[in-house]
């Protein structure tokens, strides 16, 4: 009997699309049907070269089979079980192999199910351990301007991205804002910038300001990824941490971008050698497949919480899917994944080759700096005047039309492909975006 439908199911109206312009998309879909190790298809057969792993998330490429299989098989044994207070293996088991892999220190594992979800489970913890420990009064949390750090409202409140924030009201009260580190100094830089460690000192100010005894965490991106690839000047994570420390102040890196092999090491932590006392992470977690987010923490942070009677919860937070089974299962083929194929460090043997390609997009039109570390970079156009962000996007149109995907950001051009992603395919992921932008009006 078919169904009494109002629609066709090839109508594009009902389907309000996130962060998407939806009338533009509308009137000219970029409809993806299929998707294999480097490659997308289009709905009309065309292969397009992943330049982005999906939205930053498809570290080991598409489709990869020991994950598909992983969860193929545990959808069939058990789809779903209770997160509160019931467990499965699979849930244990992936906690202790993402905390083999994190920087030492880092010792449990909290589940949630995207970026968003972790930054907010992060803030929560951070308010309560100190509350837990008798520090009550440390309840404000310093962002960075230009961060992202998803679209909760806790997300957004200590987020620095303007668009983001604006139309969503006043947001959560005593938040502050360290400022962004985008110095046209640093402009064409290769790796990490020399100016601007500084930067993190202006963390001093805002604590004399309110007083370190209010401030609950500081939380950054230690690369910012989704304002269009900001590195952290030399030495400015490490001053940031010598400041926390200092003022007895919680550090949360967002890792949802650079977790899992996007900087040459498992997370940018151990890249930049500083530690954090927690880490959000999401992503790259799955491999993409299966929605999936964690914070990971020191036995610190989780110890203050295990005191009192026994059978009385000690975190009132949670998510329905937290630690669901097929994302536990997604998880672990996708760390096995990673382990057999050695993704996690292959940023690192990259690098070079993939840093002289970019830079070599230096001299084309509008391109007014190129930034990169890992297997992430920029390229950043100057806008046309008037209208902020429309160069990038018929950059980006016009990419997907010679067979590319790319992102944008404003008039920033981000690329983050695959890990698995060999040398002749970095070549035809820049030599596309070079002819596009030469033909950059
Ligand atoms: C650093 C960072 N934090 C949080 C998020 C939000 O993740 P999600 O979209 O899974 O909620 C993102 C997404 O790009 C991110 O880059």
């Amino acid at each position: 009997m078919p169904l009494d439908r109002k629609s066709a199911p090839n109508d594009l109206r009902a389907f309000w699309m996130p962060f998407t312009a939806n009338r533009q998309f509308k009137s000219q879909p970029r409809m993806l049907v299929a998707a294999k190790d480097m490659h997308y298809t289009t709905s009309d057969g065309r292969q397009i070269l992943d330049g982005t792993a999906g939205l930053w998330c498809c570290n080991a490429g598409h489709c990869r089979p020991r994950i598909t299989e992983a969860v193929q098989t545990q959808v069939a044994e058990m789809d779903y079980a209770p997160a509160f207070q019931m467990g499965h293996p699979l849930a244990f088991e992936l906690a202790n192999r993402i905390v083999d892999i994190a920087p030492d220190g880092i010792e449990h594992v909290f589940y949630c199910n995207s970026g968003s979800e972790a930054v907010d489970t992060a803030l929560k913890i951070a308010l309560a351990w100190h509350r837990a420990r008798g520090d009550s009064a440390r309840t404000r949390l310093i962002g960075r301007e230009r961060g992202y750090h998803g679209v909760g409202f806790g997300g957004i409140s200590v987020g620095g991205i303007v668009n983001n924030r604006r139309v969503f009201g006043s947001l959560l009260t005593g938040v502050d804002h360290l400022p962004h580190t985008h110095l046209p100094e640093n402009a064409f830089t290769k790796g990490q910038p020399d100016h601007g460690a500084t930067l993190a000192d202006e963390l001093e100010r805002i604590v004399a300001l309110h007083g370190a005894e209010t401030v609950a965490a500081v939380i950054v991106e230690p690369m910012a990824g989704s304002t269009g690839v900001l590195l952290p000047p030399k030495g400015y994570l490490q001053r940031l941490r010598e400041i926390t420390r200092k003022h007895g102040i919680l550090l949360i890196f967002d890792e949802v971008i650079t977790g899992f092999g996007r900087l040459g090491s498992p997370f940018a932590a151990q890249h930049f050698d500083v530690m954090p006392d927690m880490i959000t992470c999401a992503k790259g977690l799955t491999n993409g497949v299966i929605p999936m987010g964690a914070v990971l923490t020191t036995a610190e942070i989780h110890d203050a919480f295990m005191q009192g009677p026994e059978h009385v919860i000690e975190l009132f937070h949670g998510y329905t899917y937290s630690g669901n089974p097929v994302a536990c299962a997604a998880g672990l083929a996708t760390l096995d994944t990673y382990a057999e194929e050695g993704l996690l460090t292959r940023a690192a043997e990259l690098e070079t080759y993939w840093q002289d390609a970019l830079h070599g997009l230096k001299d084309l039109p509008h391109v007014i700096d190129i930034r990169n570390m890992g297997l992430i970079g920029a390229v950043e156009l100057a806008p046309i005047e008037g209208q902020p962000g429309k160069r990038a996007f018929d950059a980006f149109v016009r990419a997907f039309e010679a067979g590319i995907m790319i992102r944008i950001t404003g008039d920033i051009i981000a690329l983050s492909p695959p890990l698995i992603i060999d040398k002749d395919q970095i070549d035809e992921l820049i030599g596309t975006l070079a002819e596009v932008l030469k033909q950059t009006g």
